[in-house]
């Protein structure tokens, strides 16, 4: 694995790949339609789970359509760029509208065009704790990452902002600010956990589509965890062993909240409270960390 220091770049100060920055420049002055559906999330907050909701919605259900491609050929992200396949804003220019985007950026990075377009976007948030674990796992088996080190010192590059996207702190405080933007619609990980139905109806409802049970129930049934570990469009399992190395550890890992209890120490909770409390100081946003 290559080494952690000196991996990322920086993009209006928010750390990122090095190959995605090479590209911004089409990112920045990306160009959307009215009818995009934008989901944004710091990464792991569950953003491919509420992708396949979406899918689900903007197909009326349709399960075999939603297993005929991969999902990240179904929802492009945005700033993605490599030098060989993938090219987010490639992709997005070339499939059929509605089309649903995904990114982690924040707010303030945001392509201007969709809010202009006056686009619906999606914020998912998921408590730090457990998103924690979740990246520190993504770190391990995205065989591009760098040796994220120990659980506990990647614990601290996360809390000084030293990963991809920065601070978590700034990027979920960034988009709790725009909650009162008709444009968008912020959602929380536990919620979804706790109550799917009634997320998916507020999905349904913000999408200004109709909720029948029916279409209701399926999207519940396709989207469980179960059901997306075992479905190769949504699992991430058709991507080379050189690329993810499910093997260390699977894309869909656990889908739990409070997952965090098994991997902080005392100590290091302790740390990170503290300095989570200082973070997040003034703010009204709250998370739950256990349900
Ligand atoms: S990424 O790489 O940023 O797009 O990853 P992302 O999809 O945001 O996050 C992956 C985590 O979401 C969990 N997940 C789910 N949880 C519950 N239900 C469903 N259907 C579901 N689908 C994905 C996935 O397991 C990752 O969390 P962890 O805690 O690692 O299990």
């Amino acid at each position: 694995k290559p080494a952690y220091k000196g991996y990322f770049g920086r993009i209006g100060g928010i750390p990122l790949y090095k190959k995605f920055i090479k590209y911004w420049h089409k990112v920045e002055k990306f160009e959307a339609r009215p009818d995009d559906i934008v989901i944004v999330t710091y990464p792991k907050s569950g953003t491919t789970w509420v992708s396949e909701i979406i899918c689900m919605i903007c197909t009326n259900g349709d399960v075999e359509k939603c297993k005929q491609e991969v999902i990240f050929n179904r929802v492009p992200y945005l700033e993605c760029s490599t030098d060989h396949s993938m090219d987010g804003v490639k992709q997005l220019k070339e499939i059929a509208s509605p089309r649903i985007v995904k990114t982690h950026l924040p707010a303030e990075l945001l392509p201007v065009s969709f809010w202009e377009k006056n686009c619906k976007i999606i914020y998912l948030s998921r408590n730090a704790k457990d998103l924690v674990v979740s990246y520190y796992f993504f770190f391990l088996m995205v065989t591009a990452n760098p040796d994220p080190g120990s659980f506990q010192d990647f614990v601290e590059k996360f809390m000084n902002g030293e990963v991809p996207y920065g601070s978590w702190y700034d990027h979920t405080k960034s988009w709790w600010e725009k909650r009162k933007n008709p444009q968008v619609l912020f959602l929380f990980y536990e919620d979804m956990k706790e109550n799917i139905r009634k997320e998916v109806m507020k999905l349904l409802e913000f999408l200004g589509r109709e909720a029948s049970d029916e279409l209701v129930d399926k999207i519940i049934k396709h989207t469980s965890f179960e059901e997306m570990k075992n479905n190769p469009s949504t699992n991430y399992t058709t991507l080379p062993d050189k690329i993810m190395n499910q093997k260390v550890s699977p894309f869909m890992r656990k889908g739990i909240v409070g997952d965090w209890k098994n991997y902080f120490t005392v100590a290091l909770n302790e740390k990170f409270d503290k300095h989570y409390e200082e973070q997040m100081k003034g703010s009204t946003l709250k998370f739950r960390t256990e349900i």
